[in-house]
């Protein structure tokens, strides 16, 4: 009975879970889904319609009706609730069964549970999955870690759920696609000309959840970046909630063109149904958020790798939550009062060619942080593939993706993006106008750390000479902490007074 039972299990019938189980069994996989809360329990049955999918009353029932060995993906929380999950299933799972969390977890915390369930003969894997509720439904992207045979066990089923994007012929930009149909994909997957995977093995033990994490880092710097344009024409050039969405809208129609870009016109668009007004000036100004941002600026300073404009961006969020103190500096502490002269199609095309740095500054922090990660805990990652994978169905998917895709394929082990000889040209070209609109944004009082962090990476990596002189002067000085010479090798020191 067993050997006829359904081919993959859930663990968390969420909104991701659902759509999840509902794309495999488009696929023509069969799956059976649990939840301790049983109304996502029948809410699954309902969804499923014709589809061979079940939903399980308890987990005996859940474990039963899954074929042998068992593949199972957990989609909850990170954090305590992955654990409490792996706890309740642990008495079931018998060896060769392959446990997969899917979630955002810690890339830590999924290497001690890999290495747990190993002693049981239980295999499991670290999924990063983005996209959201409709890159669960129609194509996500996926990015796999663990042992690579755990892999190829689900691979076909991971497969079928991934989003797909046209192969490009070299050179050519690609707009980001997201679903079968953007890619030009038939309804049940195949594709009408080449199509590429969004999913690729990206490495052993937490190499999957590294890269989901540092992609929501990326995420976290666009996301700032955005933000900080919005603020821009809002404030400084009095650009209305409709002529932002126009904006946002041309945009996403040339080299900025990306999912943030897309919804965030789509945001502008939208009228409250309570007020009548845009919907985004109700909403509250507090970004909350759930750590892996803050976990990329931890690794990055872990690793010693400079990732500026995340830690901006994760800073920003903080500041956001600060509200009532805000409220209170706010009539405390003032700044300039100026009001902005500048013409508007000239700053609005600045602006744009700012916005481009600062989005090619994010992926390049992004993935010399990969790079550096991939070495220290030998991930052996192909940045090409990851690149290729976040071109379709992820969050941070965009047109740039494509360039930095061919940027690593011409030359893998690339150190940063910025040595790239086309993207290093497109941002030198570039760099003017992210300098005027940091010179006349500054100017304003508004606040820009994500721009002004991304010029200053930038200007800071292609420094021959840092004034780091000075610090190990300082260092040496008050603590004895030595410094080298640029005439001669060796340790020195100096008694720098004679008190
Ligand atoms: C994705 C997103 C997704 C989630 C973020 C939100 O790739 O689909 O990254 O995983 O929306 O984790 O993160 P915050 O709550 O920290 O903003």
């Amino acid at each position: 009975m067993a050997e006829q039972g359904y081919q993959i299990g859930m663990v968390g019938l969420g909104v991701m879970g659902r759509n999840l189980l509902l794309n495999m069994a488009d696929h023509g996989f069969s799956g059976m889904g649990y939840d301790t809360d049983q109304s996502k329990v029948q809410l699954l049955r309902h969804e499923a319609g014709e589809r061979r999918i079940e939903g399980a009353a308890s987990l005996p029932e859940f474990m039963g009706g899954l074929s042998s060995p068992r593949a199972i993906m957990m989609l909850v929380p990170a954090g305590p609730p992955v654990d409490a999950v792996i706890r309740a299933l642990m008495p079931h799972l018998e060896p060769g069964d392959l446990l997969i969390d899917g979630g955002n977890s810690y890339f830590k915390d999924t290497e001690l549970r890999a290495a747990t369930l190993a002693e049981r003969g239980v295999q499991f894997l670290g999924v990063g999955i983005s996209g959201g509720e409709n890159g669960a439904r129609h194509g996500a992207s996926l990015m796999p870690g663990g042992a690579r045979e755990a892999y190829e066990r689900v691979r076909p089923i991971l497969e079928a759920v991934a989003a797909r994007v046209p192969v490009v012929p070299s050179g050519l930009a690609v707009a980001a696609a997201s679903t079968d149909a953007e890619a030009g994909l038939s309804p049940n997957g195949a594709a009408h000309d080449e199509a590429e995977l969004c999913v690729a093995y990206m490495g052993p033990g937490g190499a999957g959840h590294y890269v989901k994490m540092v992609h929501n880092g990326i995420e976290y710097a666009l996301m700032e970046l955005i933000a900080e344009s919005y603020d821009i024409m809002s404030r400084a050039l009095g650009l209305t909630d409709e002529e932002l969405e126009a904006v946002y809208r041309r945009w996403n129609e040339g080299e900025l063109n990306s999912y943030l870009i897309e919804i965030t016109a789509n945001i502008f668009g939208k009228v409250d149904e309570r007020t009548g007004k845009r919907l985004v000036d109700v909403i509250l100004d507090q970004a909350g958020q759930k750590g892996t941002g803050k976990w990329t600026s931890q690794s990055a300073m872990d690793l010693g790798v400079p990732a500026p404009t995340v830690d901006a961006a994760v800073s920003m969020r903080d500041l956001s939550a600060l509200k009532d103190e805000r409220e209170q500096a706010a009539q405390i502490l003032h700044g300039p009062q100026r009001a902005y002269r500048g013409e508007r199609p000239r700053v609005l095309h600045q602006l744009h060619n700012a916005l481009y740095v600062g989005m090619a500054s994010a992926y390049a922090q992004g993935l010399a942080l990969l790079r550096a990660a991939s070495q220290s805990f030998h991930y052996d990652l192909k940045l090409e593939e990851v690149a290729r994978i976040w071109r379709g169905g992820c969050i941070i998917r965009s047109a740039m993706l494509e360039p930095i895709r061919a940027a690593y394929s011409a030359q893998p082990d690339l150190p940063n993006l910025l040595l790239d000889q086309q993207l290093g040209w497109e941002v030198m070209a570039r760099q003017p106008d992210l300098r005027a609109i940091i010179r006349s944004t500054v100017g304003l009082g508004i606040s820009i750390p994500g721009l002004s962090a991304a010029l200053a990476y930038f200007d800071g990596y292609r420094s021959a000479w840092l004034p780091a002189n000075l610090i190990q002067a300082q260092r040496d000085y008050f603590g004895a902490h030595t410094y080298e010479r640029i005439d001669e090798k060796g340790v020195f020191h100096t008694h720098w007074s004679e008190d």
